[in-house]
């Protein structure tokens, strides 16, 4: 089995990342010229997510062809390339393999289209409800409602049927009950494995396996029905055993899903998955569960999700991906911490927060930067068809341009999207030209340079969380318990570890706090190994972070 526990994963969003050939949009050679960048600040794996054929609809997560390469980041040659020079310095790459749908400009999509029986067997189509004729749509076969507003299902009149889409129209979803799909989706994996890679992340894997009959939600909008759906977990076994990836390192992103199921997914002895991604934590400020409505977050619950989530996890042997952001969420400086007078505190308490749970860590490109939600304040900065499409919705519901405005800028998914700030040169050293997306307002004073000149920046902090994890198997392989659970103001626990304590004690506010159960005075033995401010006081200052060793 594959050496995750003490690795830590970097994310690259490659359209975003670093552009080599300057048409504004970044490229697989950009990654190349980044990878001493990368080397040096110690992460082991990189995850680049799709940069196959696609028509962009959703950046990639919309693919028309598996195993080629758009020409807008490179060739064959470039990723062989770069998965060479990786290599060479130590770093592995992994992919996102995105099997739950296909885009509509996809081969067997276009196939089905022009009638073959066969691969309209690799789509889920039905029939509507309440037709009055043969020739009458009806109404859409269910009332699931996909990721990015809106029914799920669209009518097709070439196909004579509405075929199921839970993310955009453009992204018609696979049937996994066909062993024909299922074949060959391992062919795509095994094609990629066999290229070199030493890894997969494997997109909203969990909603592969729909439920055996389709009925409307009385509940909700589908989802509790078609995440996690029967025979996820056979399917999931199969597609490691016939893709040959058993020995490799596999992140399953699981939407909606529960500890139960994510404990299946990656025990060991399984043979599924090496850990999940979930995303409950990310939701605490979703007012009503809401993503569009805004709340403060709740800390309470934010805590509750962590202990249950990380105790619950070592308890039955599986093990968590550890993230708070990734192309598809806020920045969490801007979120949970201060992206103004405290940013380089709060950016370095949350990195130490997550990297010293037990779990794999992963950064996003320019967490390690401190990078912020991107500012914009117009529509027209906005490229993500959720964004868009939300915009439409929210104005319709009533909402002033002004008020959408606002939801979008703290909930967008291109936050996470604006260009990694590598200098301040012009367009942040991303690119020659204007980037394919607007950079966010502080690129000029938030960048790569401005970072390795200060031995005390964030990305050092990162540097030296990565080197401890690597070195102290206490952070790699320690038990985990929850402390001061009814302190709304911190995140408190204790890794141990023969012998060893680790006490990691995290402040979210911009003021002083005090603990509620323990007194710093008790580590007075302790050592200090992470901090983010000099010494010790008797309390946490803002958004302090203390990580306190000791040999029991
Ligand atoms: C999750 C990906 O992270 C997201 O960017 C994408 O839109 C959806 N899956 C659909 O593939």
């Amino acid at each position: 089995m594959a050496d995750f526990k003490n690795k830590v994963v970097y994310q690259i969003y490659p359209k975003s990342f670093k552009d080599s050939n300057g048409d504004g949009i970044g490229d697989l050679r950009g990654v190349i010229d980044a990878l001493d960048y990368l080397a040096d600040m110690g992460v082991d794996y990189l995850w680049l997510t799709p940069f196959f054929v696609s028509p962009q609809k959703d950046n990639g997560y919309d693919i028309a062809d598996y195993l080629a390469i758009d020409p807008h980041f490179g060739t064959m040659d470039d990723f062989d390339a770069l998965v060479k020079a990786a290599d060479a310095k130590g770093l592995k790459i992994m992919l996102d393999m995105v099997l739950c749908h296909t885009s509509d400009q996809h081969a067997w999509f276009q196939r089905a289209l022009a009638g073959d029986a066969d691969y309209q067997r690799y789509y889920i189509l039905r029939d509507g409800c309440n037709k009055t004729c043969a020739d009458d749509p009806g109404e859409p076969p269910t009332n699931w409602q996909c990721a990015f507003g809106g029914s799920a299902w669209q009518w097709e009149p070439r196909l004579g049927k509405w075929y199921l889409h839970l993310h955009d129209v453009s992204q018609p979803d696979l049937d996994w009950t066909n062993p024909t799909v299922r074949d060959e989706l391992a062919k795509v994996v095994r094609f990629w494995k066999e290229r070199g890679v030493a890894g997969f992340r494997f997109d909203v894997i969990n909603l592969v396996a729909k439920p055996e009959v389709f009925a409307d939600d009385t509940q909700g909008l589908g989802r509790r029905l078609f995440a996690d759906g029967p025979h996820i977990h056979e399917y999931l076994q199969e597609l490691v055993r016939s893709a040959g990836i058993g020995d490799m390192v596999t992140v399953g992103e699981m939407a909606s899903t529960d500890l139960e199921n994510c404990i299946h997914y990656t025990r060991p002895a399984n043979h599924e998955l090496s850990m999940t991604f979930s995303f409950h934590h990310l939701k605490v400020d979703y007012k009503d569960g809401d993503k569009w409505a805004l709340m403060p977050p709740d800390m309470m619950r934010l805590k509750q999700l962590f202990a249950a989530w990380q105790t619950g996890m070592a308890k039955a042997g599986g093990w968590n991906a550890l993230f708070w952001c990734n192309h598809d969420q806020p920045r969490i400086v801007s979120r949970l911490g201060d992206d103004k007078e405290y940013r380089e505190a709060s950016a370095k308490m949350l990195a130490a927060c997550i990297h010293l749970m037990r779990g794999t860590p992963y950064i996003y490109q320019g967490e390690e930067l401190g990078m912020t939600n991107a500012g914009y304040t117009s529509i027209a900065d906005y490229r993500d068809v959720e964004s868009l499409n939300y915009y439409r919705i929210l104005r319709e519901q009533g909402k002033t341009e002004a008020e959408a405005l606002t939801i979008l800028t703290a909930r967008s998914r291109d936050n996470g999207r604006t260009p990694m700030q590598w200098s301040a040169g012009p367009y942040a050293g991303f690119s020659t030209k204007e980037p394919w997306i607007p950079l966010a307002k502080n690129h000029a004073t938030i960048h790569v340079e401005a970072a390795q000149r200060d031995e005390d920046s964030i990305l050092a902090f990162y540097r030296r969380l990565i080197q401890l994890r690597h070195e102290m198997p206490i952070i790699a392989e320690g038990d985990i318990r929850f402390i001061e659970e009814d302190n709304p103001d911190v995140i408190a626990y204790e890794r141990t570890w023969q012998g060893e304590q680790l006490t990691v004690l995290c402040n979210f506010r911009p003021t002083d706090v005090h603990l509620r159960h323990l007194s710093l005075q008790d580590f007075a033995d302790a050592q200090k190994l992470l901090g983010n401010y000099p010494g010790r006081e008797e309390c946490l200052r803002p958004y302090e972070v203390l990580a306190l060793y000791r040999q029991a």
